[in-house]
């Protein structure tokens, strides 16, 4: 069951610290108070044990025959040691019967059937207790008389033990509520300091969660609180960054959509003009169709993107045979190639096998060669070259083009990036579909510039050995 105080956070630290502060404050109590009682009835007690026993010895030696010899003597002890001495004759028709007795200036109740005293009549031992009589305490030792049988009491008031008790326990309360009152001032404050605090982070979190990234979330305390305020700027400034890549990527992607929509709502216009020769018409169709192949492939492309980003991009992991994908690679592309006067020559070492989804090894190649015949002028040479690297199969398309500025070399993966150039330029789209594509393999696509050669890199985790042979049949 939750238990919910009001006034939250707060009341709850400012109650916790009172019931620990008070609970600390009963136990100080409960150690102290009894065993302080206790302590100074004892040390009374074993006193009047020490005098009655001392009482008892001198009482048997002495001789009482001169008249009031034995009250003046019963009374100076009295006097001295500040306790009501009684002599009760025990073995007549009552246990006790009261003999003499002494009170040193204390009135008491009458003390005929005293149960210490009973007791030692009984037993014949030393007996000690504390007794109330008359609603007072008292402490009480019993002695028995040797020579006569009979018994020795000596009561005396505890009062001044109790009063010392009581003092100790009144300064015990006022010292507990003047705790409670401090802590009660001093809990509320530092708990209002953190209630603030974390109000402060709420205000900070509802905040982000309504897509307000520009105020930072700011708490200079070194504790929990400091630390969870720092894991919300962090979590503030990597949201506001993929919230401006978003916008980013919304604001590229419309407007490379419209770039090609616009051209081609211009040459549809211009097609319906009816005194359009033939020959002109035809071109406006060429161009059309290329349009239309543009947004068509933006469009798988940004497809791939979103996918990739909704983490719904699904990868196989079989076995490729890179020389393959090479050979198919060369024959797609060298129609295009050569119409961009372009050479185009395959190296392919037989043995680099990659654990890897064909189609989309299939689909990066096809990337980094559209890259090297775009970009690059005509009578440029590409390279498509497979091997083991390591532990890792490669494919490798390199050309001898104008290369890319070092400054651009990282930066051409982004998406959208592309330099600006004398050569045909595309969305911008294509190695970074193709670095993700890698790295959901397992593998990566690297950019190695050495002096007038561009090489882009396809690393995936090699197979270990080949593939087996498909048997065939008989
Ligand atoms: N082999 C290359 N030689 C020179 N520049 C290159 C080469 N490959 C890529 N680039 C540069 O890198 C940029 C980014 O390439 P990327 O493939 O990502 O986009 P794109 O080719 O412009 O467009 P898309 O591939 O989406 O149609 C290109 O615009 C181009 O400037
Ligand atoms: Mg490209």
């Amino acid at each position: 069951m939750k238990i919910r105080l009001p006034g939250g956070i707060r009341t709850t630290l400012a109650v916790a610290l009172l019931l620990i502060v008070g609970g600390a404050l009963g136990v100080a109590y409960l150690m102290v108070v009894p065993s302080l009682e206790r302590r100074l009835v004892d040390d009374r007690l074993e006193e009047l044990q020490r005098d009655g026993v001392e009482l008892a010895a001198a009482y048997s030696s002495r001789d009482f025959s001169q008249p009031f010899a034995l009250d003046n003597f019963v009374a100076t002890f009295a006097l001295v040691y500040n306790a009501r001495t009684v002599v009760y004759q025990v073995g007549g028709p009552q246990p006790l019967k009261l003999f003499l007795q002494a009170d040193s200036g204390i009135s008491g109740r009458s003390v005929a059937d005293d149960s210490v005293a009973l007791e030692t009549a009984r037993t014949t031992h030393v007996a000690r207790g504390r007794v109330t009589r008359g609603g007072r305490p008292y402490a009480e030792v019993a002695v028995p008389l040797v020579t006569t049988g009979n018994v020795l009491l000596l009561s005396s008031s505890i009062e001044d033990q109790l009063a010392t008790v009581r003092v100790v326990t009144r300064r015990l309360l006022y010292a507990t509520g003047v705790a409670l009152l401090i802590t009660a001032i001093l809990g509320s404050a530092a708990a209002a300091v953190h209630a603030r605090r974390i109000r402060r982070l709420e205000r900070a979190a509802n905040r982000i969660a309504q897509g307000r990234f520009d105020q930072p979330v700011v708490d200079d305390g070194e504790d929990e609180l400091g630390e969870l305020a720092a894991a919300f700027e962090r979590m503030r400034v990597q949201l506001a960054q993929l919230d401006t890549a978003r916008k980013e990527f919304v604001a590229n992607a419309s407007h490379e959509l419209r770039t090609p929509l616009f051209s081609l709502a211009g040459f549809l216009e211009l097609m319906t003009d009816e005194d359009l020769d033939e020959e002109t018409r035809a071109g406006f169709l060429v161009t059309t169709r290329e349009q239309v192949d543009r947004l068509t492939r933006l469009s798988a492309d940004l497809l791939d993107l979103s996918r990739i980003d909704a983490g719904r991009l699904h990868v196989e992991s079989e076995e490729v045979v890179l020389a393959d994908v090479a050979r198919a690679l060369a024959e797609e592309l060298q129609p295009i190639a050569e119409g961009a006067g372009h050479v185009l020559t395959l190296d392919t070492e037989p043995d680099a096998w990659a654990l890897a989804d064909e189609e989309r090894v299939l689909q990066i190649g096809r990337a980094l060669l559209a890259n090297a015949i775009a970009h690059t002028p005509a009578g440029t040479e590409v390279v498509l070259r497979t091997g083991r690297e390591g532990g890792t199969a490669v494919l490798v398309v390199s050309d001898d083009g104008p290369g890319i500025p070092a400054e651009h070399a990282e930066r051409i993966f982004d998406r959208f990036y592309r330099v600006e150039g004398p050569q045909a330029s595309g969305s911008g789209l294509g190695l970074a579909i193709a670095r993700e594509l890698a790295e959901r393999m397992g593998g990566t696509v690297e950019l190695s510039a050495a002096a007038r050669r561009t090489t882009f890199t396809l690393a995936l985790p090699a197979v270990a050995a080949a593939p087996e042979a498909v048997p065939v049949p008989s």
